[in-house]
């Protein structure tokens, strides 16, 4: 740490000036200027928020910072002395730790490996098992989390993953922390214990760089936030003109207030057809591992939503609805009819279409865009002999993606878009596969405001005719777009709220 805690409460951010400058750094990828420009400094004990639109540049910034790629033009000075960021070491003998957008863990280990992997701890050249487990401990404790720290990390929830990330950054003593969307698909009770933990680091002196699409956060916590659009860093405002408002203005432009589509936001109340509530999805005394006697009705030509908060069971029923887990007792009716999924590509053979919460699991990191969409609806595009025509796959792949207003070369990998960009694909991929059911964990997780607004769109007008289930913690999503909302509390169902009582607060009081 570069202060003590007792010069941290004295001393005002920043007040020996910045020790890190970023002047004109540029990254491009093949044709594609993915960073065109972006210059900024850093004080000790700021927390800087980057924002911007999907695709503006900001995790490209953050991975040149962190060593994970390299600058085409441009420097990095710590200190006054250009460094060469050349790889993550590098960027950690300056103690500069990136917590990066997409999970990044190794599932088969334990949390203890998971938080030292890279920077053991060893004792006169052996491993010290002892030191490594003192260290993981106090990691989580510094967060408030409270983990076995031997399970296995892919027993972990989602939600406990992405902790379990920030754990790690934690442990490396970083001088400069930069957290890339710490907060995307956590309730705000866990995004609470960071925020709460990037408190506790500034106020000893620690950097953080935050970007994040939730703005409210941003608002609460940035001494500085600075704007990247389409490759550049546009302008950076602190203080007091930080409010929510002059954010959104950012993010969205003020030329550009509605989604490009041009579409406006769905209200529930004006549903004029009301759902069938004799066909649907309904799940009859479903119980699990952590849930038990769920019963409810999604009808179809509605959207029904599914909240709680970390533990309430929400994970588990959703992955047990989508054939991922299966049930110790109770029964699940498609249509009236009753299922049983051995996995989530049976549910998919009978119309089960399933967006997991943790889009790393979904993605095809080998194919492209278009395959990434196409992936479960090629039948679809099939003749009478199963040869799918490409001409016809193609311009149903480019329209889906239109509609959710991703415009890029669709032959590109998929792994060259965006977080919210892929996010965004995934989405599509289930509007291709044209399935009957659709189960979507945090649709919208890591998307950008206006693109948020058309993603909601699809999925109301996906809902017109089918089944459509949404699980999120998000109460203004859940507002938006749902017709009804089942919520969790220690594994049942504390309330189903109807469309009438649909609301922020009926919703926080229902899961807490
Ligand atoms: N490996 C890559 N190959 C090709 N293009 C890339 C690659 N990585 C990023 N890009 C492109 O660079 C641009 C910036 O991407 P970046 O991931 O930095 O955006 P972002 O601001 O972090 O967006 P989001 O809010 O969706 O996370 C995008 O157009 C993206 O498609
Ligand atoms: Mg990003």
């Amino acid at each position: 740490m570069t202060a003590s805690t007792h010069e941290a409460e004295v001393r005002p951010p920043g007040s020996d000036g910045p020790w890190l400058e970023v002047r004109g750094i540029a990254k491009h990828y093949g044709g594609v200027k993915a960073l065109r420009s972006a210059s900024m400094d850093l004080l000790a004990g700021e927390v800087h928020g980057i924002i911007g639109p999907n695709g503006a540049g900001k995790s490209t910034l953050v991975k040149l910072l962190g060593g994970v790629e390299s600058a085409d033009t441009g420097s990095i000075l710590v200190d006054g002395s250009e460094v060469e960021m050349s790889s993550p070491s590098v960027a950690q003998q300056h103690r500069i730790i990136l917590m990066p957008q997409e999970l990044s863990l190794v599932p088969e280990s334990s949390i203890v490996d998971n938080i030292v992997l890279g920077s053991e701890p060893t004792v006169f050249g052996a491993l010290s098992a002892k030191q490594a487990r003192r260290r993981s401990a106090s990691a989580l404790d510094a967060i408030g989390l409270d983990l076995p720290l031997s399970a296995q990390v892919s027993d972990l929830s989602t939600v406990h993953k992405r902790l379990l990330m920030l754990a790690r950054a934690l442990d490396r003593a970083p001088r400069l922390l930069i957290l890339d969307e710490p907060t995307a698909g956590l309730a705000a009770h866990e995004a609470s214990l960071v925020m709460d933990t990037v408190s506790r680091v500034v106020a000893k002196g620690v950097t953080v760089i935050y970007i994040s699409h939730h703005l409210t956060e941003v608002a609460k916590l940035c001494n500085r936030v600075s704007t990247v659009r389409e490759g550049r860093m546009v302008d950076t405002i602190c203080g007091d003109d930080i409010t929510k408002a002059a954010l959104v203005e950012r993010i969205v432009g003020s030329d550009n207030a509605t989604h490009p589509s041009g579409s406006v936001a769905f209200d529930p109340s004006t549903v004029t057809s009301p759902p069938d509530r004799s066909s649907g999805l309904q799940v009859e005394g479903l119980a699990g591992e952590r849930i038990a006697g769920i019963s409810f009705l999604a009808p179809r030509g509605s959207v029904t939503g599914i909240t709680g908060l970390l533990g309430s069971g929400v994970a588990e029923l959703v992955s047990t609805i989508a054939g991922a887990s299966r049930p110790l007792r109770g029964t699940i009716r498609l249509d009236g009819i009753e299922e049983n999924f051995s996995s989530p590509a049976d549910a998919l053979r009978r119309g089960v279409g399933y967006l997991a919460g943790d889009r790393t699991t979904a993605v095809v990191p080998e194919m492209s865009v278009r395959e990434n969409v196409s992936i479960s609806a090629l039948s679809r595009w099939a003749n009478a002999l199963g040869i799918v025509k490409k001409r016809r796959e193609l311009s149903a792949t480019k329209s889906i993606l239109h509609s959710l207003a991703v415009d890029v070369d669709v032959e590109l990998p998929i792994t060259a878009l965006s977080g919210g960009n892929q996010q965004r694909a995934l989405v599509g991929r289930l509007v291709a596969s044209e399935v009957e059911f659709i189960i979507l964990d945090e649709p919208t997780v890591g998307v950008d405001l206006a693109a948020r607004q058309a993603l909601w769109d699809v999925i109301h007008e996906l809902s017109q005719t089918r089944t459509v289930i949404v699980a999120s913690s998000e109460p203004d999503e859940l507002v938006a777009l749902c017709d009804q909302v089942v919520c969790l509390k220690h594994g049942s169902v504390a309330q189903v709220l109807t469309a009438q009582e649909i609301n922020q607060n009926a919703i926080t009081h229902a899961v807490t």
